[in-house]
């Protein structure tokens, strides 16, 4: 039998327990053993809950027990959750964490840590919720290189740009919607600024790469900005907006980014809508797979979280990931690299359609497209973020600029 503990009795860690409890006898059947929970940590109590039985407050009581095998860190954050994670590791405990902000933060050292000591380090739930992509990333799909994954992210932002281009909401709207229904915080920052896409793509880089990439070198811009008009723009021209984050290999280059995108109607991505995650991984051994499904939710995050338990489990004694290095990948300069962006002209109608025209074909775009508030917008083919800014510095109002998707 092993034994696990779990650190915090939120959302996720109460599905850990309901699905290790529900589906007590198949997870026996995979494991090859029993998994029962010895201890759950939490600072709070919970009068009446079976779970009182076995709650600690003192992590120290995990942490010198040598029966406990594995400990599931579900608390969020990097502290405490950093020193409970590294303390039980170094008291030879594995661990499964669905924490993407501790994974961003120190997973180069604490995978280190339990590779040294034959025990693992796992993180299957910290990116893309209930979908599979961390260990698809370095173990399915090891054969060839990923030069490139694209990922919707982040299911709130998702939301809110679902509504805002299928049901012609607001932004605000939008986000006052998201919240009502619980996706979104009351400071919803994390979500709309990028933070949140941020650090799972940086997690889905260093997974791929074999090497640390640091989420803080990611230039990162959340949704904050788009607008309905951008919303019909962009349908106009056939595409949809996406927040996306990337990480691509190019001429020996690697870049990562957040930032919403044009999605083309025909992308794989493009039918992502609401809450649902989607990541596209495209290699050159593989060519392009597409990972689709829920990217949180109790249920399919605690489903993940327990399937990283029974790898571990199965493989008791030794390191079965992959990981990546403590070495940093190099991250290459954006706004050098050439891609077709989106280019919205404000605060100058489009009436004098001479003129548009002729800004138009100044970025080599050959026509352009108009809504009723005079407000128009055309693709540039493909140039440097700087040379795009550049241009839009001769004209009259302002641009608001979009990368189309690669
Ligand atoms: N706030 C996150 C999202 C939760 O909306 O996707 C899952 O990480």
């Amino acid at each position: 039998m092993s034994k696990i503990a779990i650190f915090g009795y939120g959302t996720i860690g109460s599905g850990v327990a309901e699905v290790l409890n529900k589906k007590r006898e198949h997870i026996k059947k995979q494991a090859g053993e029993e998994i029962e929970v010895k201890y759950v940590l939490d600072l709070r109590d919970f009068p009446g809950d079976p779970v009182e039985e076995i709650l600690v407050h003192d992590v120290n009581v995990i942490l010198n027990d040598p029966e406990v095998d594995i400990v599931v860190e579900v608390m969020g954050g990097v502290h405490p959750a950093y020193e409970y994670v590294k303390s039980a590791l170094l008291a030879g405990k594995s661990a499964v964490t669905s924490n993407k902000a501790l994974v961003a933060a120190c997973g180069p050292e604490l995978l280190k840590i339990a590779r040294e000591r034959n025990l693992n380090f796992q993180f299957e739930a910290s990116v893309g919720g209930g979908i599979p992509i961390v260990r698809p990333l370095e173990d399915a799909l090891t054969a060839g290189d990923a030069s490139g994954i694209y990922g919707i992210l982040n299911g709130t932002t998702n939301y809110m740009l679902t509504k805002m281009f299928d049901d012609e909401m607001s932004y605000e709207d939008a986000l006052a919607q998201a919240q009502a229904l619980g996706y979104a915080e009351r400071d919803p920052s994390a979500d709309v600024e990028g933070f949140d896409a941020c650090r799972k793509i940086a997690i889905l880089a260093s997974v791929a790469s074999g090497q640390f990439v640091d989420y803080q070198e990611i230039p990162t811009r959340g949704i904050v900005g788009i607008t309905q008009e951008d919303m019909a723009l962009a349908d106009l021209l056939g595409y949809g907006i996406k927040l996306i984050g990337s990480f691509s290999r190019e001429d020996g280059k690697n870049y990562a980014e957040v930032t919403p995108m044009l999605v083309p109607f025909d992308h794989a991505l493009y039918p992502v809508k609401d809450v649902y995650n989607g990541i596209l991984v495209d290699g050159d051994i593989n060519g392009a797979i597409m990972f689709y499904g829920s990217g949180a939710g109790k249920l399919p995050t605690a489903g993940a979280v327990v399937a990283d338990v029974i790898d571990i489990t199965k493989n008791a004694g030794r390191t079965v990931q992959a990981g990546y290095s403590e070495e940093k990948l190099p991250l290459a300069d954006l706004s050098a690299k050439k891609r077709a962006f989106y280019v919205r002209v404000n605060g100058v109608s489009a009436e004098n359609d001479e003129k548009a025209r002729a800004f138009a074909s100044s970025f080599g775009a050959d026509s352009y497209t108009e809504i009723e508030s005079g407000t128009y917008a055309f693709i540039t083919e493909p140039m440097t973020r700087a040379a795009v800014d550049q241009l839009c510095a001769n004209v009259a109002g302002s641009c608001n600029v979009i990368p189309v998707i690669g």
